[in-house]
Protein backbone atom coordinates (compact mmCIF):
# COMPACT_ATOMS: atom_id res chain seq x y z
CA UNK A 1 0.00 0.00 0.00
CA UNK A 2 1.86 2.96 -0.88
CA UNK A 3 -0.04 5.85 0.27
CA UNK A 4 -3.61 5.17 -1.01
CA UNK A 5 -6.62 7.77 -0.89
CA UNK A 6 -9.76 6.49 0.11
CA UNK A 7 -13.01 8.16 -0.12
CA UNK A 8 -15.25 7.00 2.46
CA UNK A 9 -18.93 8.50 1.92
CA UNK A 10 -21.29 9.28 5.73
CA UNK A 11 -17.61 9.16 7.59
CA UNK A 12 -18.61 11.10 10.39
CA UNK A 13 -20.47 8.73 12.53
CA UNK A 14 -21.32 4.86 12.81
CA UNK A 15 -19.92 2.68 10.60
CA UNK A 16 -18.68 4.87 7.89
CA UNK A 17 -16.37 6.66 10.97
CA UNK A 18 -15.40 3.44 11.97
CA UNK A 19 -13.90 2.79 8.20
CA UNK A 20 -12.68 6.20 8.47
CA UNK A 21 -10.90 5.89 11.72
CA UNK A 22 -9.63 2.21 10.69
CA UNK A 23 -8.34 3.20 7.10
CA UNK A 24 -6.45 6.51 8.48
CA UNK A 25 -4.42 3.51 11.38
CA UNK A 26 -3.33 1.65 8.02
CA UNK A 27 -1.80 4.43 7.03
CA UNK A 28 -4.30 5.31 4.02
CA UNK A 29 -5.01 8.78 3.38
CA UNK A 30 -8.53 9.51 3.23
CA UNK A 31 -11.08 12.16 2.42
CA UNK A 32 -14.65 11.56 4.70
CA UNK A 33 -17.63 13.39 3.07
CA UNK A 34 -20.65 14.02 5.60
CA UNK A 35 -23.92 16.48 5.32
CA UNK A 36 -22.07 18.77 7.93
CA UNK A 37 -18.51 18.56 7.97
CA UNK A 38 -18.35 20.53 11.06
CA UNK A 39 -19.81 17.56 12.85
CA UNK A 40 -16.37 15.66 12.28
CA UNK A 41 -14.95 15.29 15.62
CA UNK A 42 -12.00 13.43 14.07
CA UNK A 43 -8.71 15.39 12.94
CA UNK A 44 -5.68 13.36 11.73
CA UNK A 45 -2.56 14.82 9.08
CA UNK A 46 -4.39 12.20 6.56
CA UNK A 47 -7.91 13.51 6.56
CA UNK A 48 -9.63 15.10 4.31
CA UNK A 49 -13.35 16.65 4.94
CA UNK A 50 -15.71 17.43 2.63
CA UNK A 51 -19.11 18.72 2.63
CA UNK A 52 -21.59 16.06 0.74
CA UNK A 53 -25.38 14.98 0.38
CA UNK A 54 -25.07 12.36 -1.67
CA UNK A 55 -29.13 12.82 -3.09
CA UNK A 56 -28.40 16.20 -3.96
CA UNK A 57 -27.21 16.25 -7.60
CA UNK A 58 -25.68 19.74 -7.22
CA UNK A 59 -23.61 18.62 -4.07
CA UNK A 60 -22.68 15.64 -5.99
CA UNK A 61 -21.47 17.81 -9.10
CA UNK A 62 -19.74 20.02 -7.22
CA UNK A 63 -17.53 17.41 -5.36
CA UNK A 64 -16.46 15.82 -9.15
CA UNK A 65 -13.64 18.52 -8.50
CA UNK A 66 -12.55 17.72 -5.36
CA UNK A 67 -12.87 13.66 -6.66
CA UNK A 68 -10.48 15.27 -9.74
CA UNK A 69 -8.42 17.04 -7.17
CA UNK A 70 -7.72 14.05 -4.99
CA UNK A 71 -7.35 11.59 -7.38
CA UNK A 72 -8.50 8.47 -5.03
CA UNK A 73 -7.96 4.89 -5.66
CA UNK A 74 -10.73 3.58 -3.26
CA UNK A 75 -14.56 4.64 -3.07
CA UNK A 76 -16.81 3.11 -0.19
CA UNK A 77 -19.97 3.76 -0.59
CA UNK A 78 -21.78 3.81 2.89
CA UNK A 79 -24.11 6.65 3.37
CA UNK A 80 -27.44 5.39 3.95
CA UNK A 81 -31.02 5.43 5.96
CA UNK A 82 -33.90 3.69 6.57
CA UNK A 83 -37.80 4.80 6.55
CA UNK A 84 -39.12 1.64 8.25
CA UNK A 85 -42.81 0.77 7.88
CA UNK A 86 -45.20 -2.42 6.97
CA UNK A 87 -45.73 -2.20 3.35
CA UNK A 88 -49.11 -1.32 3.87
CA UNK A 89 -48.30 2.40 5.39
CA UNK A 90 -45.24 3.11 3.58
CA UNK A 91 -45.83 6.05 1.35
CA UNK A 92 -43.94 6.17 -2.09
CA UNK A 93 -41.60 9.44 -0.16
CA UNK A 94 -40.31 6.95 2.12
CA UNK A 95 -40.01 4.49 -0.75
CA UNK A 96 -38.03 6.98 -2.96
CA UNK A 97 -35.80 7.97 -0.08
CA UNK A 98 -34.39 4.81 0.49
CA UNK A 99 -33.81 3.86 -2.82
CA UNK A 100 -32.41 7.53 -3.84
CA UNK A 101 -30.42 7.16 -0.79
CA UNK A 102 -28.93 3.93 -0.96
CA UNK A 103 -28.90 2.65 -4.47
CA UNK A 104 -29.11 5.76 -6.87
CA UNK A 105 -26.20 7.52 -4.93
CA UNK A 106 -24.04 4.51 -5.82
CA UNK A 107 -24.35 5.11 -9.37
CA UNK A 108 -23.92 8.56 -9.03
CA UNK A 109 -21.00 8.32 -6.34
CA UNK A 110 -19.21 5.42 -8.53
CA UNK A 111 -19.41 7.56 -11.64
CA UNK A 112 -17.24 9.96 -10.13
CA UNK A 113 -14.27 8.11 -9.23
CA UNK A 114 -14.46 5.43 -12.30
CA UNK A 115 -12.69 7.31 -15.23
CA UNK A 116 -9.74 8.03 -12.75
CA UNK A 117 -9.27 4.30 -11.66
CA UNK A 118 -9.74 3.37 -15.25
CA UNK A 119 -6.73 5.58 -15.76
CA UNK A 120 -4.87 3.88 -12.91
CA UNK A 121 -5.45 0.31 -13.81
CA UNK A 122 -6.03 -0.22 -10.21
CA UNK A 123 -9.16 0.50 -7.87
CA UNK A 124 -11.14 -1.16 -5.26
CA UNK A 125 -15.33 0.27 -4.92
CA UNK A 126 -16.92 -0.78 -1.96
CA UNK A 127 -20.43 -0.59 -1.23
CA UNK A 128 -22.16 -1.30 2.01
CA UNK A 129 -25.28 -3.43 1.36
CA UNK A 130 -27.20 -5.28 4.18
CA UNK A 131 -28.47 -8.81 4.77
CA UNK A 132 -31.72 -7.13 4.76
CA UNK A 133 -30.92 -6.94 1.03
CA UNK A 134 -30.64 -10.96 0.67
CA UNK A 135 -32.74 -12.48 3.74
CA UNK A 136 -35.90 -9.88 3.62
CA UNK A 137 -37.11 -8.10 6.40
CA UNK A 138 -40.34 -6.74 7.32
CA UNK A 139 -40.84 -3.16 7.18
CA UNK A 140 -38.28 -2.97 5.07
CA UNK A 141 -39.51 -3.32 1.85
CA UNK A 142 -38.06 -0.15 0.47
CA UNK A 143 -34.57 -0.91 2.22
CA UNK A 144 -34.02 -4.53 1.09
CA UNK A 145 -34.70 -3.65 -2.45
CA UNK A 146 -32.40 -0.91 -2.26
CA UNK A 147 -29.86 -3.09 -0.99
CA UNK A 148 -30.27 -5.94 -2.95
CA UNK A 149 -30.13 -3.52 -6.06
CA UNK A 150 -26.47 -2.49 -4.84
CA UNK A 151 -25.80 -6.31 -4.64
CA UNK A 152 -26.34 -6.66 -7.97
CA UNK A 153 -25.16 -3.47 -9.22
CA UNK A 154 -21.76 -4.64 -7.76
CA UNK A 155 -21.80 -7.66 -9.58
CA UNK A 156 -22.12 -6.21 -12.46
CA UNK A 157 -19.70 -3.57 -12.40
CA UNK A 158 -17.46 -5.73 -11.37
CA UNK A 159 -17.85 -7.85 -14.70
CA UNK A 160 -17.18 -4.29 -16.34
CA UNK A 161 -13.94 -3.31 -14.75
CA UNK A 162 -12.51 -6.49 -14.07
CA UNK A 163 -9.59 -6.91 -16.53
CA UNK A 164 -8.72 -3.07 -15.71
CA UNK A 165 -7.80 -4.47 -12.37
CA UNK A 166 -10.81 -2.86 -10.29
CA UNK A 167 -12.61 -4.93 -8.01
CA UNK A 168 -16.31 -4.04 -6.85
CA UNK A 169 -17.51 -5.69 -3.83
CA UNK A 170 -20.51 -5.39 -1.36
CA UNK A 171 -20.31 -5.58 2.46
CA UNK A 172 -23.87 -7.04 3.77
CA UNK A 173 -23.39 -5.92 7.49
CA UNK A 174 -25.92 -7.72 10.13
CA UNK A 175 -26.92 -6.06 13.19
CA UNK A 176 -24.03 -3.04 13.73
CA UNK A 177 -24.47 -0.87 16.92
CA UNK A 178 -25.44 2.57 15.30
CA UNK A 179 -27.46 5.60 15.61
CA UNK A 180 -29.61 3.27 12.99
CA UNK A 181 -29.92 0.15 15.30
CA UNK A 182 -30.67 2.14 18.01
CA UNK A 183 -33.62 1.05 19.97
CA UNK A 184 -33.90 -2.08 17.59
CA UNK A 185 -31.32 -4.51 18.96
CA UNK A 186 -32.58 -6.40 22.40
CA UNK A 187 -31.87 -9.42 23.93
CA UNK A 188 -34.30 -11.54 21.47
CA UNK A 189 -32.08 -10.55 18.31
CA UNK A 190 -28.78 -11.51 20.22
CA UNK A 191 -30.08 -14.71 20.79
CA UNK A 192 -30.63 -15.53 17.29
CA UNK A 193 -27.02 -15.00 16.59
CA UNK A 194 -24.78 -17.91 16.39
CA UNK A 195 -22.14 -15.70 17.70
CA UNK A 196 -24.32 -14.25 20.68
CA UNK A 197 -23.63 -10.36 20.26
CA UNK A 198 -24.60 -7.76 18.02
CA UNK A 199 -21.41 -6.31 15.91
CA UNK A 200 -19.47 -2.90 16.34
CA UNK A 201 -18.28 -0.91 13.53
CA UNK A 202 -14.40 -2.37 13.88
CA UNK A 203 -16.29 -5.87 12.29
CA UNK A 204 -17.02 -4.16 9.17
CA UNK A 205 -13.93 -1.99 9.23
CA UNK A 206 -11.22 -5.18 9.19
CA UNK A 207 -13.19 -6.29 6.20
CA UNK A 208 -12.89 -2.86 4.58
CA UNK A 209 -9.11 -2.95 5.39
CA UNK A 210 -8.87 -6.53 3.88
CA UNK A 211 -10.66 -5.71 0.55
CA UNK A 212 -8.75 -2.66 0.15
CA UNK A 213 -5.51 -4.08 0.27
CA UNK A 214 -3.55 -6.46 -1.91
CA UNK A 215 -4.44 -9.22 -0.05
CA UNK A 216 -7.78 -9.04 -1.69
CA UNK A 217 -6.62 -8.87 -5.35
CA UNK A 218 -8.73 -11.58 -6.53
CA UNK A 219 -11.87 -11.05 -5.00
CA UNK A 220 -14.21 -8.72 -7.23
CA UNK A 221 -18.30 -9.17 -7.33
CA UNK A 222 -18.83 -10.35 -4.33
CA UNK A 223 -21.33 -9.33 -1.12
CA UNK A 224 -19.42 -10.53 1.69
CA UNK A 225 -21.63 -11.53 4.74
CA UNK A 226 -20.74 -9.84 7.97
CA UNK A 227 -23.55 -10.97 10.91
CA UNK A 228 -21.95 -13.10 13.26
CA UNK A 229 -23.90 -16.21 11.61
CA UNK A 230 -26.96 -14.58 11.46
CA UNK A 231 -27.86 -15.29 7.96
CA UNK A 232 -26.90 -18.44 6.45
CA UNK A 233 -27.31 -19.02 2.58
N1 LIG B 1 -26.04 -0.45 11.59
C1 LIG B 1 -26.41 -1.58 11.03
O1 LIG B 1 -26.81 -2.55 11.72
C2 LIG B 1 -26.35 -1.75 9.54
C3 LIG B 1 -26.70 -3.01 9.03
C4 LIG B 1 -26.63 -3.22 7.67
C5 LIG B 1 -26.24 -2.21 6.83
N2 LIG B 1 -25.92 -0.99 7.34
C6 LIG B 1 -25.51 0.05 6.39
O2 LIG B 1 -24.30 0.64 6.80
C7 LIG B 1 -24.24 2.00 6.35
C8 LIG B 1 -23.93 2.91 7.54
O3 LIG B 1 -24.97 2.75 8.48
P1 LIG B 1 -24.81 3.17 10.02
O4 LIG B 1 -25.38 2.07 10.82
O5 LIG B 1 -23.46 3.66 10.27
O6 LIG B 1 -25.88 4.36 10.05
P2 LIG B 1 -25.87 5.79 10.77
O7 LIG B 1 -25.11 5.74 12.04
O8 LIG B 1 -27.30 6.20 10.77
O9 LIG B 1 -25.03 6.69 9.74
C9 LIG B 1 -25.53 6.91 8.45
C10 LIG B 1 -24.54 7.78 7.70
O10 LIG B 1 -25.07 8.01 6.39
C11 LIG B 1 -25.06 9.41 6.16
N3 LIG B 1 -26.11 9.83 5.24
C12 LIG B 1 -27.42 9.53 5.26
N4 LIG B 1 -28.07 10.15 4.25
C13 LIG B 1 -27.12 10.87 3.59
C14 LIG B 1 -27.15 11.71 2.47
N5 LIG B 1 -28.28 11.99 1.80
N6 LIG B 1 -25.99 12.26 2.03
C15 LIG B 1 -24.84 12.01 2.68
N7 LIG B 1 -24.73 11.24 3.77
C16 LIG B 1 -25.88 10.67 4.22
C17 LIG B 1 -25.27 10.02 7.54
O11 LIG B 1 -24.90 11.39 7.52
P3 LIG B 1 -25.59 12.46 8.53
O12 LIG B 1 -24.80 12.42 9.81
O13 LIG B 1 -25.46 13.74 7.77
O14 LIG B 1 -27.02 12.03 8.72
C18 LIG B 1 -24.35 9.15 8.36
O15 LIG B 1 -23.03 9.54 8.21
C19 LIG B 1 -25.60 2.29 5.70
O16 LIG B 1 -25.50 2.14 4.30
C20 LIG B 1 -26.49 1.21 6.28
O17 LIG B 1 -27.58 0.92 5.45
C21 LIG B 1 -25.97 -0.73 8.68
Amino acid sequence: MENKKAIVTGGNRGIGKGIVLSLLEQGYFVLATSRDSTKFDVTHPNLKLANLDVCDHASVADFQKIVNDYDPDILINNAGVTKDNLFLRMTEDDWDEVIDTNLNSVFRMTKLVVKGMLKKKWGRIINISSISGSMGNPGQTNYSASKAGVDAFSRSLAKELGSRNITVNSIAPGFIQTDMTDGLIHEEITKKIPLQRVGNVEDIASLVNFLVSEESNYITGQTLVVDGGLFMK
